[in-house]
């Protein structure tokens, strides 16, 4: 199986995993031929890569990350989760209200718990490319991601459960202050306005006013959502703070949320791959982000994962076969062509075990851009 861009997509070729619609439903299952019709109808969702089964990359797994039944549930019990808090006339005196928060607290509680013991269970280099969906309403399928990568840069730190605990729900509910912007302005195609930038910006003091009056969630939660925009600079909002006056939940955050971020789809720009990503992260090492904190980060995800076509330095061409954990920079890639880009009989070579160290991967294909 391989990750190719939608416009090199041809009639007749195999789609290798299913793909999604916005409510998580499957679209087009896997082994669908697609067609031109097919491949236009997805080009209208705007969906920018397929995986696909064919000859070349035979035998090359792509690995979900969780599985996709706990995927599915953590996104309906978040939907329901972020739906109720925020929904309207929450206070002391909406018993009805009050319960139903209690009762999506606790639900949310424990697909973390599930989420949390997966990871560690299986420790794998995270890789949220795996599943290809069209457009969803970013904040839900967001959240959890950022849940995801927050929970295991968090087990990374060392740190003890009931933190871990505590920065997935931060992770879960950072943005719940969107759930008050208007989607016009949140998913607006251009760029904002000076006036739109400072109301979206609003939306981390609006989390923070809703959660902390709920009973059941701790204060430190509450601040995730406030601080999540601090950079260790004093460069963020909403105060500017910096360095230790940041709280170390935040700064996990911060990388979990802008990596998702940058390597996702949305309406105003196409995702960087995952090793693009990284380097932005480090473009802001130690003045928008704790070094410390890219520096385990990189350990946690698939920098160049499974299927992706990468050209290394002697200008081979080859499909990303297998990851290795202990070296995340040298996969085992399948090699497809060679210096003069002619097809080649297949064959793998192992980055991390060849003798000469020279070679590496120069460029991923070019899919998102
Ligand atoms: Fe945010």
């Amino acid at each position: 199986m391989r990750l190719i861009t939608l416009d090199r997509c041809q009639t007749g070729m195999k789609l290798g995993k299913p793909i999604y619609n916005e409510n998580e439903k499957v679209l087009l299952a896997k082994g669908t031929e697609l067609t031109d019709s097919l491949i236009k109808r997805l080009m209208l969702l705007n969906i920018y890569t397929v995986y696909i089964d064919d000859e070349l990359s035979e035998g090359i797994e792509i690995v979900e990350s969780i599985p996709k039944e706990i995927h599915l549930e953590a996104v309906s019990v978040i939907t329901e989760c972020l739906d109720t808090i925020a929904g309207p006339n929450l206070d002391a005196s909406n018993i009805q209200g009050m319960i139903k928060t209690e009762r999506a607290i606790r639900s949310f509680k424990k697909i973390f718990k599930d989420i949390l013991s997966y990871l560690t269970e299986n420790r794998t280099a995270l890789n949220l490319l795996a599943t290809t969906k069209a457009h969803s309403n970013h904040v839900y399928t967001h959240s959890l991601n950022v849940a995801i990568y927050s929970c295991q840069l968090a087990i990374e730190n060392g740190l003890p459960l009931k933190k871990i605990e505590d920065i997935g729900m931060g992770a879960m509910l950072h943005d719940v202050g969107k759930m008050f912007i208007s989607p016009e302005v949140l998913n607006k195609a251009g760029a904002l306005t000076k006036d739109e930038y400072e109301y979206v910006k609003s939306h981390s003091e609006l989390g923070f006013d809703l959660l902390r009056k709920i009973h059941e969630i701790p204060l430190t939660v509450a601040h995730c959502a406030l601080q999540h925009h601090e950079r260790v600079d004093g460069g963020g909002y909403p105060r500017g703070l910096r360095e230790d006056q940041i709280h170390s939940y935040a700064k996990i955050l911060s990388v979990a949320d802008v990596f998702d971020a940058v390597t996702s789809h949305r309406v105003y720009r196409r995702a960087l791959l995952p090793h693009k990503g990284i380097e932005l992260l480090y473009s802001g090492n130690g003045t928008q982000f704790e070094s410390k904190q890219i520096q385990l980060f990189k350990d946690c995800i698939a920098i160049y994962p499974e299927g992706l076509t990468v050209k290394l330095n002697n200008g081979t061409t080859g499909i990303v076969s297998k990851y290795n954990f202990n070296a995340v920079g040298r996969p085992i890639i399948r090699m497809i062509k060679d210096e003069e880009g002619n097809e080649i009989k297949p064959f793998e070579i192992d980055l991390s075990s060849v003798e000469n160290l020279t070679l590496e991967i120069i460029e991923a294909d070019e899919l998102l851009f």
